[in-house]
């Protein structure tokens, strides 16, 4: 199916429409901006898709960039998405996989997003750009911004940023402003530069954001047929937004029948958005705390967005604790080998949740998104302190090793 009209940005408070490559990110009335795709260029199938390379860029004609735009990519997406028996056995799941965005060029899915905006930004013209973050988006924006030739400027919460996170933008060279008050005050930052023409904000604000990281809903699709749950940690609320964006999209193209349920996890100190899901009323948090600082998020600026996914999948919200997390973090690594970060086994902890509660079904199709790398976050890696020896030398080293083989 080819749908022909327009394509175009359109605020999803008051409906007014703006031309596609403006260079806004709100609309007059403060709403937030959406891509809407009303014309695609090919007869798209997945028969044309699968005849490409396993990456963002597969799906093309759905990303509508300008034809004549130079792609900035890094090879991102064309994660791998692997069955879980192990931990699924476990959680008394026979069908559990995990998409694995931790393989993604700078280790997390928001490589998805920056491909697809910093290609814009960079066709826009614009020289520098910004965002606020806990540490995923910025070091991702830092390297696409690199490779584009453009200046990255990093806003993050002072003291609030793994330690992986932050080497890797003080690798890319960025500029890094720390700010006391958390990510939600970062957030005000980029809030009042939207509308400078200086600088270029790059959070998931910023509508191409979506347009990216959307392409995880058509990975999982075209890999595995429709789940019948997507689980995914949420921060800020970009990624549930974008997969169901994607989702949606695929349906309306006829490519795919039916939606998945989504379930939304977040850690317990920051869940504004699990409890306006059960109390019907948001509620902006303002002191967070949660062992998972990828989402250590107050006041989500896609809440409403989020809240639309959980009604129209017919999805579930749930919260879960640091100890949880960590537990999570742990099961996947020692009965899969996936080493994620703790925002990431957020995920994972919530299916366990979830399945407890009856609310997801031992026999249902799962796919967690695990979203993040485990080597971001070293210091929680080396808070496990098992089987740890330290020894003299080669000698007593090699006695240990054939003493610890005998006990089994
Ligand atoms: N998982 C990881 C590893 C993240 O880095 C994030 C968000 C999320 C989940 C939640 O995604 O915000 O779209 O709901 N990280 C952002 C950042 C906030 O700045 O890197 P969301």
């Amino acid at each position: 199916m080819v749908l022909d009209a327009p394509n175009l940005l359109i605020c999803e408070k008051c409906g007014r429409e703006y031309e596609l490559l403006s260079r806004r990110i709100f609309c007059d009335c403060g709403g937030l901006l959406r891509v809407e795709l009303r014309s695609v260029d090919a007869e798209v199938s997945w028969e044309l898709f699968r005849s490409r390379k396993f990456y963002v860029w597969r799906y093309r004609e759905l990303i509508p960039v300008p034809k004549d735009a130079e792609v900035v990519t890094l090879y991102e997406g064309g994660t791998p998405l692997i069955r879980a028996s192990n931990l699924g056995r476990s959680l008394r799941l026979t069908n559990l996989y995990v998409k694995f965005e931790g393989a993604n060029p700078t280790g997390s899915f928001k490589d998805r997003g920056m491909t697809v905006a910093i290609t814009i930004a960079k066709y826009l013209g614009v020289r520098a750009v910004v965002c606020a973050s806990t540490g995923n988006t910025s070091s991702s924006m830092a390297a696409y911004a690199r490779r584009a030739g453009l200046k990255p400027i990093l806003v993050v919460p002072k003291n609030g940023i793994a330690k992986g996170k932050m080497g890797q933008g003080l690798l890319y060279g960025a500029t890094v402003i720390e700010v006391e008050g958390g990510f939600d005050t970062a957030m005000k930052v980029i809030m009042e530069l939207a509308n400078d023409l200086k600088v270029y904000p790059l959070n998931s604000v910023n509508p191409w954001r979506i347009e990216g990281q959307k392409t995880v809903g058509y990975e999982i699709v075209d890999e595995l047929g429709v789940p019948d749950w997507v689980v995914l940690p949420v921060g800020n609320a970009g990624n549930i937004t974008s997969l169901w964006k994607g989702l949606k999209e695929l349906r309306a193209l006829g490519l795919i029948k039916r939606l998945p349920k989504v379930l939304a996890v977040q850690a317990e100190g920051a869940s504004p958005i699990v409890k306006a899901f059960h109390n019907g009323k948001y509620v902006p948090e303002t002191k967070v705390e949660t062992i998972a600082s990828a989402i250590r998020i107050g006041n989500p600026v896609h809440w409403e967005r989020a809240l639309r996914v959980l009604n129209e999948s017919r999805g579930y919200a749930l919260s879960v604790s640091d100890l949880e997390i960590l537990n999570a973090q742990k099961d996947l690594a020692r009965l899969e080998g996936l080493g994620v970060e703790p925002a990431s086994a957020a995920s994972i902890a919530g299916v366990r949740k979830a399945v407890d509660l009856g609310i997801i079904r031992g026999d249902e199709v799962v796919v967690a998104i695990a979203t993040g790398h485990a080597l971001k976050d070293p210091d929680v890696m080396l808070s496990y302190e098992v089987d740890r020896v330290v020894v003299a030398d080669a000698e007593a080293a090699v006695k240990t090793i054939e003493k610890l083989v005998m006990s089994g």
